[in-house]
Order: C-alpha cells, then structure tokens, then sequence
C-alpha cells in the first residue's frame, strides 16, 4: 500500500514536470524539513502562489518532519486544479493552544490533497481531558470548510487533539484510502465529522479512535460511505441530531461494506430528547460486519446527558425510510438490535434484511423496539420486534 501510494506520487509528480503546470515546493519558500522551526510562513507562502497562479497548480511538501504551528489556507483561487503533495509528515504543536482549526481549507474549488501524514500531537489535550480539568477547545488537525470539489486522498492522520477531520460546509468532497489513527482512550478523537454539507464519498479508510469513526451532523445530505475498517471506536453515526433549535435535516446517507471490530457501536443514529424539530429520513445501510460490537445496530433519541433541559424526554426529530440489510456479527451485548425511538415523532418506515446478529456461544441475541414501525424480510437473528 504505501509503495503503491509513492510509486503514485512519483508519476503524478513526473506528469506534472512535462506538463505546464506550475509547481510550488515549501522548501523553496524557506520551509526546513527538522520538525522544529516553524514552517508556516513557507507553506503559507507556497499555497498564496498556487492559488494566485492563473493554471493548474502544485504545491510540494517533501520528505522530512515539517512542524507547522497552523496554516489556514484560503480562498478563493484563480484556478480550479490544485494539488498538494505530501511526502513528508506535518507536526502540529504539542499543546493544547485552544485554536478550532490547525490544517484548513476553505473558500476553494478545485483541490486534491495526495498522500502525507499530519501528526496532531494530542497527546496532552487527552491527559488534559482524562485529568477532568478545565481543557481549551482541542484542535481538529484538517478541516475542509466552504469549499467544493475537493479530494483527500492516501492521508495518514496521527493522534489528533480533537477531530482528525471536519468537512463542513462544503459539496462535492471526497476522502479517498486515507488512515485516521489514535489510541482507543483517546478523547473526541473522531475520524471524519461532517457537518452542512453534501455529495460526500469517504472510501476505503481504515479508522482507529477514541470516538466516532464518522459522524455525520445537522444538514448532511448525499454521502456515500465504502469500505471503511472501524475500530477501536464509536461507530458510524448520525448525529447526534436536535440539541439546537431549527437545524437542518439529514438524508439520503448510505453506509456500505463497513467493517466495526470491538467497536462502542456498529451503526447508529442518535438525537437528543429534546423537542426542536428536524428529520433524518432515506438512510441505507447495508453489508456490515460486527466483530464484537456493543451495540450493532442502535437508534436512540432519549440523549440527554445529566438529563438536563429535557422536557418529556421527547425529540422533536422525525426518523424515516432507514434500512439495514445483510448485518452480521457478533454483538457483546445481549441487545444487538435496538430501536429507542420519540413518544412523539414514531420512527417510521424502518427495515431490516437478513439480519444475523450472534450473541456469545448458545445465547440468543435480542431485539429492542420502542416508538417503531416497519417491515422485515429474509433471516431474522434476534428475531425482529418491528
Ligand atoms: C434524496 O434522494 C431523493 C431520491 O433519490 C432525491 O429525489 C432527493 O433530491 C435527494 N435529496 C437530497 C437533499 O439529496
């Protein structure tokens, strides 16, 4: 995989060379590759170059620790082909500095991101988190926001402070063989959040953290998410959805040929108990396998932490049109199957398909059904309480 990844970088890097493209290398710009002078000011300057270039443009980072204290490049470019290649690693700073964002995009059409490894250092964030204090905002190591047509593709992400990835705000955004790793204790360390945006593909990723692998929040609609290796982690989610007044809805999400492996949860979809109105409605999952999952397959909407603000514990969010086809496994716990849905807005439309979900040796697994209705065909392990 990774000789397959530089052999890959080598020819795109030749095209480029007897093409007239323009090529911008951070070196160039006074970037050195020793993992401690702040190298800043070149990326910054390298990326002000390609987006002001009036063709295709490249920017090159090459091998070497590169430490980076926060780049926020923007747009808008004067072209729409730009591609950064990474060769070497990008070092955050190791502490807790509270900033929302360190790698960021925005304002941009047209950009792919190959290869490189962003190392987030979160290390003490976590201990920060662990110990109960009072924390800064931990850093999300690369954000994709308000921008179109972009593609991330053979990224490593190491050890982020807070998400390894937020896509927001964006269209047309596609995250390609990428590896997003951190300890299983590590603290909001989530894959991939996506948030407000749509036409979203994630594909074949392998994600390793200590929360969501993906999770996709208010106004999330079009994604399509493949061949993703989850765990340690919490699952693929939607939301958690309605702890705000007046968010957008959630549809037409598919989750397909997932793997979760000692994961918190397998797929979920997850609403606080509150009554601000939304929807999820046109979800399809299907082709997963749970290798000792929690809880395999969970909807719940009686979210509320300290159980505060809570009035009735009834969400306001209307969940429809879900299916789960061919999910198989083992659960380690004894509900596998678990739909906890609003007294007030019913889930509706649900269906499961050859559903065999195995509970330790000899023990049945179970179905849990509140607030639910739809239809089931093909084998049924639990049996169904739809
Ligand atoms: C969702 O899918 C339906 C059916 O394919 C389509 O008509 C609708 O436009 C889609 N909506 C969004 C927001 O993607």
């Amino acid at each position: 995989m990774a000789q397959n990844m530089s052999v890959l970088l080598l020819l795109l890097l030749l095209s480029f060379a007897v093409t007239t493209h323009a090529a911008y290398n951070v070196v160039d710009f006074g970037a050195k590759p020793d993992g401690r002078t702040d190298a800043a000011k070149a990326f910054l300057s390298a990326w002000a170059a390609a987006c002001g270039a009036t063709k295709p443009a490249m920017v090159h980072v090459p091998a070497g620790r590169f430490f980076v204290s926060q780049a926020r490049f923007a747009g808008p470019c004067k072209n729409n082909k730009i591609r950064v290649f990474i060769d070497g690693t990008v070092v955050a700073p190791p502490g807790n500095n509270g900033v929302v964002e360190w790698i960021a995009f925005k304002y941009v059409d047209g950009l792919s991101i190959y290869g490189g490894t962003l190392d987030g250092q979160g290390q003490s964030m976590w201990a920060c988190k662990k110990a109960g204090r009072s924390c800064p905002i931990a850093t999300t190591s690369l954000t994709i926001g308000l921008s179109k047509n972009v593609l991330v593709q053979g990224l490593t992400s190491l050890n982020s402070e807070g998400f390894h990835m937020s896509i927001f705000g964006s269209s047309g955004v596609t995250v390609k063989g990428a590896k997003f790793l951190a300890p299983g204790d590590s603290p909001n360390t989530d894959g991939i959040h996506v948030q407000m945006s749509s036409f979203v593909n994630i594909l074949s990723s392998t994600m390793k953290t200590g929360d969501d692998c993906i999770s996709m929040g208010a106004g999330t609609s079009a994604v399509w998410i493949q061949g993703i290796n989850c765990g340690p982690g919490h699952g693929i989610s939607i939301g958690s959805l309605g702890g705000l007044p007046q968010e957008p809805g959630v549809q037409n999400i598919t989750v397909t040929s997932v793997v979760f492996s000692g994961t918190q949860n397998g797929l979920r979809i997850k609403t606080w108990g509150k009554p601000h109105v939304g929807y999820v409605k046109g979800v399809v999952f299907q082709h997963a396998v749970m290798n000792d999952v929690q809880n395999p397959i969970v909807v719940d909407q009686n979210y509320c932490p300290g159980n505060i603000n809570c009035p009735g514990q009834s969400s306001g969010i209307k969940i429809s049109q879900v299916s789960f086809t061919d999910i198989r496994g083992s659960s380690a716990t004894a509900v596998a199957v678990k739909f906890d849905c609003s007294p007030s807005n019913p889930c509706t439309g649900f269906g499961l398909r050859d559903i065999k979900l195995t509970y330790q040796k000899n023990k049945q697994a179970q179905s849990f059904c509140k607030n639910v209705k739809g239809s089931t065909s093909g084998v049924m392990n639990p049996p169904s309480c739809l």
